[in-house]
């Protein structure tokens, strides 16, 4: 049993001594049993059972994932210390169940507790805050709304017994066919990294009660698969990896994110999952990272069941912890072949002690060894606990924050109050679609529907009930459009649906990948069906991926993106459309005209355009930054200083002025160019973005700085630097004002 006054028990002890005095009592089976990880057995849950765990880990007679397994083995495999962690667990009732189980070990280990948390803990927890997904959250150009989010998230997540999150991901996204779009912070690297390093901020805390890990995933380039299909391979060259990929990873490794999470796919035909050039002299020599690395779902199997590049799954086990992952997700069938590989030093003894090093410290770190969860749930209930009305209304700023104004033409937005009769119809205006992946259905969610209702009185607003995304019927688009003809404004809510649980209508999310990007199923007959009848028309997009409808785009008064905003996103949309809140967000996706037009994100090349399509316009149909106001924005007096000194930063002056009647937000987005350089660039790069709130009539003198390595490009042999000569600073999209200037 523990020995009470072991050093690693000793808080006052230095947590590295802590570490190694646990390492040196360990036995080659616990060591092993350090980097497995299995799913929680209430993961029943999800498959509809709806069965929590109580306060014992009731198994019956099966453990639902794993079949074949008795459960006392797998009660006896917690109790020796050969499993250290768990995902998927649903709540404190089996969180502390399956911790009172490792408690009773030998050296009483406890359990590390990871969740999907990726926008809110909505996942697992029925009740929890669900926060605008990450391309939402994108859209503010705000990470201190991002950071917030992910506080309130971790708060969540450590009232319910979890400590750590499968969160950022910080993947580039450049081929919207991915379903995952949505999950990420879109297109541009830099702008991915600074919300990463929000997230990890956010999550972090103040590294006590309510701290919870985060996880950078998934390393590398999952966001452009060669066929838009998810786990599909990368092939990208060094300088693509090194100026698009990586860099949001080193953003987060820097900002002492401790956890990442290799990806699906092969980087150049080696599978990232046994990759010792990313996983051990990148991330851990070169980037000199301290976390551990843990394996996404059962892909350490699929190096032999997919990549076929391990004789079996034994052989591929060894092959990964030889390549530097730490941590399995997850089950049997690995702790056994690695065991086997250490004692016969397959496996040298330094890489077994290295993983179990890096993932004790995270748990010495949370102060799992030091206190039970006890105090982080009343720190969270003192707070107003899972789910109160202090995180909704963060979920609402964050959802509000999010949401684009592609269109408002004839100023048919906002809708007056005075407003006669209104449709709020289509398949998204009244379902969950609004929670995004990642979620399951959660009650205090706030329709499009519910909320318009809520601002109009039910006696104005019509609704025709539909199916979702890809089952609407002839029936529904008939009666819509019956209606339609009596109102006097039809707002169509239409989009994706990514929901785990509305398989039959995913269109997006996680393994839902798309050969288009046009509106599934028949929604676009119905908003043209709708138009069709003359009725001043609202389009309200509620989805995971840009949309390419360029008929919409053209034809359509009043479009508003509102991605999956989240349990409150429905009441975000109507306070917009109603003019309660005026929007602010911007695009940080491009939004392609089709699908055809793909690899399309703004940091093309000159020569990217220089012919263009013969049967379509090559431009994209919004661009990246691209997002307009109730309001109008006025740039003046530009000043930069026209020489760069060397070792400077790029300090920007601009006076920005609200010429309009309404309060109003701006998102400055900054852009550089270097003009002549040894390699072809991007014919510009974001270096800087600002949202900024000015009042009616206001006049801001804004001040932003560039840092100079942001005007950095990898040369010929891929070294980064500032080369000497003549730059471009452009703000705006479109550009509003520009300048040059030169770097000594
Ligand atoms: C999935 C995802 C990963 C997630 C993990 C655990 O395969 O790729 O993002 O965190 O499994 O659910």
């Amino acid at each position: 049993m523990k020995e009470n006054n072991a050093p690693y028990l000793d808080p006052s002890v230095p947590l590295r001594d802590r570490v190694e005095d646990l390492l040196f009592r360990m036995t080659d089976r616990e060591l092993v049993g350090q980097l497995v990880q299995y799913a929680g057995p209430g993961v029943s849950f999800l498959r509809g059972t709806g069965k929590a765990a109580g306060d014992e880990v009731d198994l019956g007679d099966n453990v639902p994932h794993y079949r074949d397994l008795n459960p006392r083995t797998f009660i006896a495999a917690i109790e020796n210390g050969e499993i250290g962690s768990f995902l998927s667990v649903y709540d404190e009732g089996e969180a502390d169940a399956l911790q009172s189980i490792a408690a009773r070990s030998r050296l009483g280990i406890p359990l590390l507790i990871g969740v999907d948390a990726i926008h809110g803990h909505g996942m697992y927890r029925p009740g929890a805050t669900v926060f605008p997904t990450p391309l939402g959250l994108a859209a503010t150009f705000d990470p201190d709304q991002a950071e917030i989010v992910a506080r309130i998230t971790a708060r969540e997540m450590r009232a319910t017994g979890a400590h750590w999150t499968f969160s950022p991901n910080v993947d580039v996204v450049l081929d919207p066919r991915w379903g995952r779009t949505g999950e990420t912070f879109g297109e541009d690297p830099y702008l991915v990294g600074e919300f990463g390093r929000a997230m990890v901020r956010g999550y972090a805390g103040d590294g006590g009660e309510e701290s919870v890990l985060s996880c950078a995933k998934h390393f590398v380039g999952g966001g452009d698969p060669d066929n838009g299909i998810n786990f599909a391979p990368l092939d990208a060259s060094e300088r693509t990896l090194e100026e698009t990929f990586y860099p949001p990873y080193r953003a987060v490794i820097e900002e002492g994110c401790p956890t990442v999470m290799a990806a699906h796919n092969d980087v150049n035909g080696i599978p990232c999952h046994a990759h010792p050039g990313l996983l051990t002299d990148l991330l851990k020599g070169t980037w000199k990272f301290e976390g551990f690395v843990v394996s996404d779902w059962t892909d350490i199997f699929r190096l032999h069941t997919v990549h076929r590049i391990a004789e079996s799954i034994p052989a591929a086990c060894v092959q990964s912890v030889l390549a530097g992952m730490d941590m399995h997700m997850h089950g049997p069938g690995f702790f056994e072949p690695v065991l086997a590989a250490v004692e016969t030093g397959v496996i040298p003894r330094e890489r077994l002690t290295d993983a179990v090093r890096r993932i004790l410290l995270q748990k010495f770190r949370l102060g799992l060894f030091d206190r039970d969860d006890a105090g982080s749930r009343l720190e969270a209930d003192r707070r107003g606990g899972v789910g109160c009305a202090a995180h909704r209304d963060a979920a609402l700023e964050a959802a509000a924050a999010s949401i684009v104004l592609l269109k408002n033409e004839g100023n048919l937005l906002p809708v007056s109050r005075d407003v006669g009769t209104v449709l709020v119809a289509g398949p998204n205006a009244a379902n969950l679609s609004i929670l995004g992946d990642w979620s399951v259905p959660q009650e205090d969610a706030v329709s499009l529907l519910d909320a318009v209702r809520a601002k109009l009185g039910d006696e104005r607003v019509i609704s025709v009930p539909t199916n979702g995304v890809r089952s609407i019927t002839d029936e529904q688009i008939d009666e819509t459009v019956r209606i339609a003809k009596t109102v006097d404004v039809a707002i169509l809510a239409i989009g994706d649906c990514s929901l785990r649980f509305d398989r039959d209508n995913r269109s997006c999310g996680e393994n839902a990948d798309r050969a288009r990007l046009d509106l599934i199923g028949r929604q676009l007959e119905l908003v043209r069906a709708v138009h069709a009848t003359g009725v001043r028309v609202v389009v309200v997009l509620i989805n995971g991926r840009p949309i390419a409808e360029p008929w919409i785009a053209e034809h359509i008064p009043a479009i508003i993106e509102a991605w999956e905003g989240g349990s409150q996103g429905g009441r975000a949309i109507a306070e917009v459309l109603f003019g309660d809140r005026n929007p602010g967000g911007r695009l940080p996706v491009t939004v392609p005209r089709s699908v055809g037009h793909i690899r399309q994100h703004y940091r093309v090349k000159p020569a990217s355009h220089y012919r263009t399509y013969v049967d379509d316009p090559a431009a994209p149909l919004y661009e990246f930054g691209y997002g307009l106001s109730y309001t109008r924005f006025q740039y003046a007096d530009l000043r930069v200083a026209p020489i760069l000194g060397p070792d400077e930063d790029l300090r920007v002056v601009f006076r920005l002025t609200n010429v309009g009647d309404r309060d109003g937000e701006e998102v400055a987005l900054l852009f550089v160019s270097d003009v002549i350089a040894e390699v072809t660039l991007p014919e510009k790069t974001l270096a800087g973005f600002k949202r900024l709130t000015l009042k009616a009539g206001q006049t801001r003198e804004v001040e932003m700085t560039i840092a100079r390595d942001r005007l950095a490009y990898l040369d010929r042999a891929l070294r980064r630097r500032v080369e000497p000569g003549e730059f471009r600073l452009s703000i705006g999209v479109p550009e509003v004002l520009a300048a040059n200037f030169r770097v000594s």
